[in-house]
């Protein structure tokens, strides 16, 4: 199992690489705007000095920010030269005119993470078009299955028999998708994100995500847990009276 981080703020990446369980992080444009405004290209320089700093080498995943598909070409070629890390990856929304240009980015020898998939088939395309990863939206998957969340847009992907009742089950997509890229010997890896807690980390990778992509404020919870505490006092405890 892979954990990344998924996150931008500087301060959570320093305190989650500094601990050495995490094995790559993610970014997207929402978790940027939460930041300090500040220059786009300084912000991820940062990032890359903390790897640098505390984990070389580890994945990082930055997301362009177009649904034009020449645009995104030439930001996802920017990020490559600008940001010099090897170990990039450019995350372009899945789409079906995103499929060509994920297709000649792939040629072009740059790794990309399909991100924003919601579906099997939505990742096993990208996987085919030549995505290296395909992330898939736990949280948002279970959310598009509520009453609340986009109803009609549900009830009209019923009709048409796009999707059915299984494409809201998480643990559901995500098996399926590691069953059919193993099946069909795609390499594509498959990153779990919209994590909603430390159980849902667990489930996406016993569903068979390669990786998990984790929001720091979940760590604490994956870490603790309250019997631990108790023993530990006990133990604490039991020795100081033996030492006294
Ligand atoms: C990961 O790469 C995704 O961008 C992220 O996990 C999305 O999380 P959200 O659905 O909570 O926005």
């Amino acid at each position: 199992m892979k954990i990344f981080i998924d996150s931008a703020n500087l301060t959570d990446i320093e305190e989650g690489l500094k601990r050495g369980f995490a094995q790559g992080i993610t970014t997207n444009p929402s978790l940027l705007a939460k930041e300090p405004k500040s220059s786009f290209e300084a912000h991820i320089g940062k990032i890359i000095e903390l790897i640098k700093k505390y984990q070389p080498g580890i994945h990082l995943s930055v997301e362009v920010f177009s649904r034009d598909q020449k645009t995104i070409l030439e930001q996802a070629q920017k990020f490559i030269k600008q940001f010099a890390y090897p170990q990039m990856s450019v995350k372009v929304q899945v789409g079906w005119d995103e499929l060509e240009t994920i297709k000649k980015l792939s040629a072009a020898g740059i790794s990309v993470n399909c991100t924003a998939c919601m579906s099997v088939t939505q990742a096993v395309m990208a996987a085919r078009a030549g995505a290296k990863y395909v992330s898939l939206f736990w949280g948002r998957i279970r959310d598009g299955g509520l009453d609340f969340d986009m109803p009609r847009a549900r009830d009209a992907a019923f009709a048409k028999k796009a999707l059915d009742k299984n494409d809201f089950d998480p643990f559901w997509v995500v098996k399926s998708t590691r069953q059919i890229l193993d099946q069909d010997k795609i390499p594509s890896e498959i990153i779990a994100g919209s994590m909603r807690g430390a159980v849902d980390v667990r489930d996406a990778r016993l569903a068979g995500a390669h990786i998990v992509t984790v929001p720091p404020k979940f760590f604490p919870d994956m870490i603790s847990h309250f019997k631990t505490d108790q023993v530990v006092n006990q133990f604490l405890t039991d020795f100081e009276k033996w030492l006294s």
